[in-house]
């Protein structure tokens, strides 16, 4: 049985980056998979203070919920980011959710203290605008961070011009393709035929 770990970005509860990871989660669930679903937005997380403490260590010496986060994102098999596209990236509570991961990266390349887990990463996003660069950045901050937690990027579902809350669900291919990328993913299936997802190796 798979553990999921699905992160939501958005300040907008039932917003359309949430409905998409709700409808990964369901397809995760109804294939066996235990998934755990984290609000960002209602936590303290601070973003990271460049205090080179974990350097020596490894472990961050903040404490707020990031605290409870580490052993969550040790133990996942699949670790889900759902967040929305403000100014071109990841939400700001998102972005301190993968700056507070410097300490794992710090594990992993000065301390050379890697797990040797299989954990694939999966970021999906949503944007109100319809431009060929829109996820980008993202994306890229994304791949870093899935690097980070021993993860790496596995798969992208990318949702262009969706504005309005909950307007996603004008789109019904969105979250009927979040639902199978959630079953496939517990399966350990071939996702490549889901329509909009955007895999590392593909050109787009
Ligand atoms: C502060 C802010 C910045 C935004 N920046 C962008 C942007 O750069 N590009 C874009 O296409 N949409 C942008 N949007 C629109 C959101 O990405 C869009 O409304 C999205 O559907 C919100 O998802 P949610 O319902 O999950 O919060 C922005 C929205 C806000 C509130």
């Amino acid at each position: 049985m798979k553990n999921f770990l699905v992160f939501y970005g958005s300040p907008r509860k039932g917003g359309n980056s949430h409905l998409l990871g709700e409808a990964l989660s369901e397809g995760a669930r109804s294939k066996g998979a235990e998934v755990k679903e984290i609000r960002l937005f209602p936590l303290k997380i601070t973003p990271c203070i460049e205090c080179g403490k974990c350097d020596e260590t490894g472990v961050c010496i903040l404490e707020d919920d990031m605290t409870s986060i580490y052993p969550l994102l040790e133990k996942a098999d699949v670790v889900v980011v759902s967040s929305p596209i403000f100014f071109y990236n990841i939400t700001s509570k998102t972005q301190a959710l993968v700056e507070r991961s410097q300490a794992l990266w710090v594990r992993k390349y000065v301390l050379k203290k890697e797990d040797d887990k299989e954990r694939l990463g999966v970021f999906l996003s949503v944007g109100a605008t319809k431009g060929k660069l829109l996820f980008n950045g993202a994306r890229l901050v994304m791949k870093y961070f899935f690097d980070a937690i021993g993860a790496r990027l596995h798969s992208c579902l990318l949702i262009k011009g969706v504005e309005k809350k909950a307007q996603i669900k004008e789109h019904p291919y969105a979250l009927e393709s979040a639902k199978r990328l959630g079953g496939l993913l517990a399966e350990g299936g071939d996702v490549s035929s889901i329509e909009g997802i955007w895999l590392p190796n593909s050109k787009k």
